[in-house]
């Protein structure tokens, strides 16, 4: 589209001030001017800027706890666990399953230099969070003798430094046709009376969709097509900042395609009440997911007959998607709401000037993916063990930071040694003294470590920098 036509366009939805300063710049930033404006859906904006298309500021009343699926006593005695795994197996080795890491947000809260995903995480060899996700990869493709493509989701910042980091680090092992990226789509931030807003005189504000963007993205960028034309049925859904996720799990997989489900969440019980994670919950009939900043006080703190937290259900954002829901909710009319947010935008004000505002001053729309859970068919619920699958790396400091997250990791590989005879002393937290590391390529949890250590001919010593691959 010219700049005619868009100026035009512009002019009619009453944001013409986006080319105030189009005579004086130069070519170049003309064309990059250009080619933000026509990423914007002004019809879409102005459906949000209507207040219609948001998933805010719904009542949440009548909700009652989403039912889960509990983990099992004894998961390998239990039958209807096996049944589900050897499921799981069996489309893993028939190729169905897809893994998808969803790497574009922003990370200001950790403040890296860098894609999150090049975050150097373990405790060892400090192997970046990108090299631990193709480390389990790989260790899947082997036991199941198949092929696993990988997504990895970027945005507009970080987009060719990441490609860059994987093309450099040969992609970690995996044969580079099978690891695809695509951007995410962008929104612009607009004050609070609707307006957007430039950044500079030749750039809007404009920033990152949301993880919910993930899904029109996908469909957009054509690696959707290619998946369904490879046959992959089941997408598996994580993000970037927790390295204990279970990347490729047959147990979920089974159960997600026993239900017939079209989305399905692991969840972890809340560690208390006000533990900052949405809760899954039962909404109008159907499987919700209810931020923790939406749950009303009085539910958040309701407990069961056994005084357990009632809505316990804490969603840790490892999801699988059935490439039907994906079609359906990012190729047809049907979209995931945007939901708002009210941020500090810098920013060019009437003058012309540069400011960094102290207090909110605008407003950003972003997708979350699980508002897909309402919209999926017979949507499935599995606990999982935090201190096994959740230890995302948020904060520079303090909590889910890069510190309890190397404690979390050092503690799983403790433990998976101890369950196989190894001495391996710890403090009253589970802490080991010394550092280990298990690669994926190693053992994937406590039964793949055991059978891993029993085969090795001569058992290393048990020090301080223990690497095991
Ligand atoms: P977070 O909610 O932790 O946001 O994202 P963030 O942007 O990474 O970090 P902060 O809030 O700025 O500190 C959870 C997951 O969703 C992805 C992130 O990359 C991370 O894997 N995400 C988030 C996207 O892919 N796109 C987005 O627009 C937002």
């Amino acid at each position: 589209m010219d700049f005619e036509q868009l100026k035009q366009r512009f002019d009619q939805a009453g944001q013409g001030h986006v080319f105030r300063y189009w005579d004086e710049l130069p070519e170049i930033e003309k064309a990059g001017l250009l080619s933000q404006a026509a990423e914007i859906d002004l019809v879409e904006l102005e459906g949000l800027l209507d207040g219609a298309e948001t998933g805010d500021g719904g009542s949440v009343s009548d909700l009652e706890p989403a039912p889960y699926i509990a983990l099992p006593d004894d998961l390998h005695g239990d039958l209807r666990w096996k049944a589900a795994r050897e499921r799981g197996e069996d489309l893993l080795r028939a190729g169905k399953v897809a893994a998808f890491t969803v790497a574009g947000g922003q990370g200001t809260r950790l403040g890296f230099d860098g894609p999150k995903g090049t975050f150097p995480v373990t405790p060892v060899k400090r192997k970046p969070l990108f090299r631990v996700f193709a480390e389990k990869i790989r260790a899947a493709e082997r036991v199941y003798g198949t092929s696993i493509p990988w997504l990895i989701m970027t945005s507009h910042a970080n987009h060719d430094a990441t490609v860059a980091f994987l093309e450099k680090n040969g992609f970690f092992g995996l044969p580079a046709e099978n690891v695809s990226f695509f951007r995410q789509g962008r929104m612009p931030a607009v004050t609070f009376d609707g307006k957007i807003l430039l950044e500079a005189k030749s750039s809007i504000a404009m920033s990152p969709d949301g993880h919910g963007g993930s899904l029109r993205a996908m469909v957009r960028s054509g690696i959707f097509e290619t998946l369904r034309s490879r046959g992959i049925e089941v997408i598996s859904y994580f993000q970037v900042d927790n390295p204990l996720v279970r990347v490729i799990d047959p147990w979920f997989i089974g159960f997600h395609s026993a239900q017939g489900s079209e989305m399905s969440s692991r969840m972890i019980p809340k560690a208390h009440p006000d533990e900052k994670v949405g809760v899954f919950c039962t909404w109008n009939g159907r499987i919700d997911v209810v931020e923790y900043s939406d749950l009303p006080e009085k539910l958040a703190r309701a407990t069961d007959g056994q005084g357990r937290i009632r809505f316990n259900s804490g969603n840790i954002a490892v999801h699988l998607l059935e490439t039907s829901l994906v079609e359906r909710v990012a190729g047809s009319g049907e979209t995931l709401p945007f939901h708002r947010a009210k941020k500090k935008v810098p920013h060019l004000d009437d003058a012309g000037e540069r400011v960094s505002p102290s207090e909110p001053n605008a407003i950003k729309f972003e997708m979350f993916v699980f508002d897909a859970v309402r919209m999926a068919e017979n949507p499935l619920i599995l606990e999982t063990g935090r201190e096994d699958e959740f230890s995302p790396v948020k904060n520079a400091t303090g909590e889910d930071s890069a510190e309890t997250c190397l404690r979390d990791q050092l503690k799983q590989f403790a433990r998976w040694m101890r369950a196989a005879g190894i001495d391996m002393p710890v403090d009253e937290n589970g802490v080991p003294a010394i550092r280990i590391e298990i690669s994926p390529l190693f053992a994937r949890d406590e039964d793949s470590f055991r059978e891993a250590w029993k085969k090795l001919p001569r058992k290393p010593e048990v020090r301080d920098g223990l690497y095991l691959e």
